[in-house]
């Protein structure tokens, strides 16, 4: 879809009933993100999830999608060493997973490379990454600086050489997003990026407004519409036509 121009929607889901939902509207991927540390359990980060709970929401999520290319994200710490990744890549794996996602940048190049020569797809995350929300001094738009955008590039950079299939990318100025989506053949997936990234991600919380607090990238579509169906298929529709993000949902 990036080598013809096509935008996709990614959308995280947590349940059996929501990814069928998910799987109706036709939306290219799903993430069982680590974010259910918030909306699912009302957690205040998502430092407290475990590798057990993902492995939970992943078969369920797996059980209502065979459509979407499904997406786990690997918790805290359950990476921090390249053994540990790979046991932890294995459990999600066998829980359902078609790929695992990780936070950081150039320091996880090996282990991507590991991860992926034996048989695991792999997807980046840079910018924004909230499980070292404590070491980034709180939730803020990164890359604003050109050092910062510089190094956040070649991370994403490294991330891709090492075999990296995808990379998210969260919470960064607009210009950014275009660059980064320019300097990478992989597709970069945005939210808070911009509307120029290959792709987009939101929470589903957030998207149908039932979320604690709605982020200011994010958009209410069930305000919208008379159903969560009609919903989620109208936040598919919008990403494609780049009609979501508009520019009150960006940052400079
Ligand atoms: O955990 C999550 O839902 C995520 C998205 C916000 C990209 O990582």
């Amino acid at each position: 879809m990036k080598a013809n121009g096509e935008k996709f929607a990614v959308l995280t889901a947590y349940d059996f009933t929501f990814s069928k939902l998910i799987e109706n509207a036709e939306i290219e991927v799903v993430l069982v993100g680590d974010s259910l540390g918030n909306v699912v359990q009302g957690r205040d980060s998502t430092i407290p999830v475990t590798v057990d709970e993902m492995a939970y929401h992943t078969a369920a999520v797996k059980r209502g999608n065979n459509r979407a290319l499904l997406i786990t994200d690997m918790p805290f710490m359950s990476y921090a060493s390249e053994l540990q990744a790979m046991d932890n890549a294995a459990i999600l794996m066998q829980a359902g997973a078609q790929m695992v996602k990780l936070e950081g940048g150039a320091w996880l190049a090996d282990t991507v490379q590991l991860l992926s020569e034996r048989g695991i797809p792999v997807c980046g995350h840079v910018g924004l990454t909230p499980q070292s929300v404590h070491k980034l001094g709180g939730y803020k738009v990164q890359g604003k600086e050109d050092q910062a955008a510089e190094q956040m590039i070649a991370d994403a950079q490294a991330l891709e050489e090492a075999g990296a299939e995808l990379i998210v990318v969260e919470c960064v100025p607009s210009a950014l997003g275009k660059l980064l989506s320019e300097s990478l053949r992989i597709p970069v997936i945005g939210i808070g990026a911009g509307p120029d990234t290959d792709a987009q991600v939101l929470v589903l919380h957030d998207m149908l407004g039932i979320s604690q607090r709605l982020p200011r990238f994010s958009r209410n579509f069930l305000e919208e519409h008379d159903s969560i169906q009609d919903a989620i298929t109208a936040y598919g529709d919008a990403v494609r036509a780049g009609s979501f993000p508009a520019a009150e949902h960006c940052f400079k």
